[in-house]
């Protein structure tokens, strides 16, 4: 028989009652964002990513030492670095991107990050890139831009400790250029140079000089990389490097302040036509719009003067940011839909350069915040659920991602962890996924890549525009 309850317990109880109808389900005008946790999450994603021998002081206790064999053409040691995804290719030009990315966002937003207790965290994140970097610029004039093959890769499913499959390595050099790669690969040294200038002098020197060498390399011997290693063209295009030559210069007068990369930077804009390339986008195959940004900047708001140069990337800059916060097509719930793959990390992207553009002077900066702020809130969970594994409410549980997709050894894991539709057994914590459909439609399933697949650049954006907003948020900007 049920006891009779004294009034107090009634009281609690009903309180209780309540309290429970407002965990379980979800109120959307109590939605609170938390960027730092989110920080700290997406910096844990990238060392779920590590390939190589993982030092003692590791935090995913589901990864281990891999791809421990990965040697260049001529034996060259090219352990280390970052898987891309859920493959276990090391692709240079995106993991650069991502870098690169990575960098600018502790340039602009190092107080964030040390508000948030996570710039030591992050300073790893980019050191683990450029040290597997500096092995792959084996001389001035060749670097290597892949290691493993796409379709021997995509043939497994398991953990990287446990592949065998044979990893090509395929690189650059004079004989078989690659303007974007090396371009790309010349800006990641040159802002993780700058990173890393007040915090090892002699690292941030060693950095600048592969930067200065991998940019001469990309100005002198003039190709597309994509012509040189196969499967790039297939998997992370490239179709123009006048862009990765502008950024590479840009981000040299920024680690050097050398105004002849200025100079060099402005003759690229207009050998390249760049200013006639208006796009929507900011992806590691499209960096104008990056690059306007990067150039304001370079000028710390003295751009007003008089260049005339300067009043055109002015222009641009605005103007990208406008028609992505009142022109971009939008689900009903209101992400900015720019492409069905990626859809949350080009909206990110666009987030974060809207943040910097936000900082420069004469800009609608309660406009842009507002808008980043908006985006970012969609991802973390305030339409109704989060796209970033680990946090929030209702996140992915399926990444395609195979190596979370394994049980705990010695269970064996196999494809048919892949058609599985229990849960991924390891939470790839931090991770955002590629993102809904222009409906907002999404399915949390492993086997559809377009909603479910997780990438080293999908993240490193989303990374630096929640560092820009926990910038924001702290210094009271809306
Ligand atoms: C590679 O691993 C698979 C299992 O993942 C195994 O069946 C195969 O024998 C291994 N091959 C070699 C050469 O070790
Ligand atoms: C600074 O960087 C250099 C070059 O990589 C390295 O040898 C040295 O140990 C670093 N110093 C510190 C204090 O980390």
């Amino acid at each position: 028989m049920r006891p009779r309850m004294s009034k107090i317990q009634t009281l609690l109880t009903v309180f209780f009652s309540i309290l429970t109808i407002n965990v379980s389900c979800f109120h959307l005008h109590d939605f609170k964002p938390n960027y730092k946790e989110a920080l700290r999450l997406s910096l844990l994603f990238y060392e779920s990513q590590r390939s190589g021998k993982l030092p003692t002081n590791k935090r995913i206790e589901w990864r281990g030492d891999s791809a421990l064999e990965d040697k260049g053409i001529n034996g060259e040691d090219l352990t280390g670095g970052y898987y891309d995804g859920s493959d276990f290719v090391k692709f240079s030009f995106t993991m650069a991107f991502t870098s690169t990315m990575l960098s600018w966002g502790i340039k602009e937003y190092e107080d964030a990050y040390k508000e948030a207790g996570q710039y030591f965290e992050v300073l790893d994140a980019v050191k683990w890139a450029t040290d597997y970097f500096i092995k792959c610029h084996v001389s001035p004039n060749e670097f290597y831009g892949q290691v493993g093959d796409f379709v021997a890769d995509h043939a497994f499913w398991g953990r990287p400790e446990e592949m065998n499959m044979t990893r090509p390595a395929y690189k650059i050099d004079a004989e078989h250029p690659g303007s974007d790669l090396a371009g790309e690969a010349s800006a990641m040294f040159s802002s993780a140079s700058v990173v890393f200038k007040s915090v090892n002098e002699t690292y941030s020197k060693e950095l600048l000089r592969h930067a200065v060498e991998l940019y001469e390399f990309a100005k002198n011997y003039r190709g597309l990389y994509q012509d040189v290693i196969p499967g790039a063209k297939q998997y992370y295009e490239s179709s123009s490097y006048g862009d990765e030559l502008t950024w590479a210069a840009l981000w040299l007068y920024r680690a050097t302040d050398n105004p002849k990369y200025l100079d060099d930077a402005e003759k690229y804009y207009e050998e390249f036509k760049i200013s006639e390339e208006g796009s929507n986008k900011f992806y590691y195959n499209e960096k104008v719009a990056g690059l306007q940004v990067q150039y304001l900047q370079s000028y710390n708001g003295s751009f007003l003067a008089d260049s005339t140069g300067a009043t055109e990337y002015f222009e641009s800059a605005q103007k990208f940011c406008d028609n992505a916060v009142d022109k971009q097509l939008r689900t009903p719930k209101g992400l900015i839909y720019i492409n069905k793959l990626g859809t949350l990390s080009h909206a990110s992207n666009v987030a974060f350069l809207c943040l910097r553009v936000a900082d420069l002077p004469r800009m609608d900066s309660k406009k842009y915040v507002h808008f980043a702020k908006e985006q970012i809130d969609y991802i973390l969970g305030a339409k109704g659920r989060s796209f970033v594994v680990g946090y929030g409410y209702n996140y992915p549980k399926r990444p395609y991602h195979s190596a979370s997709s394994c049980p705990a050894i010695p269970q064996p894991c196999n494809w048919e962890q892949f058609h599985s539709t229990l849960p991924n057994p390891q939470v790839l914590h931090g991770a955002l996924v590629s993102g809904p459909d222009q409906k907002d439609f999404y399915e949390d399933s492993r086997e559809e890549f377009t909603f479910n697949e997780v990438t080293l650049d999908f993240n490193a954006g989303f990374q630096s525009a929640l560092a820009g907003l926990i910038h924001h948020e702290s210094s009271e900007k809306y």
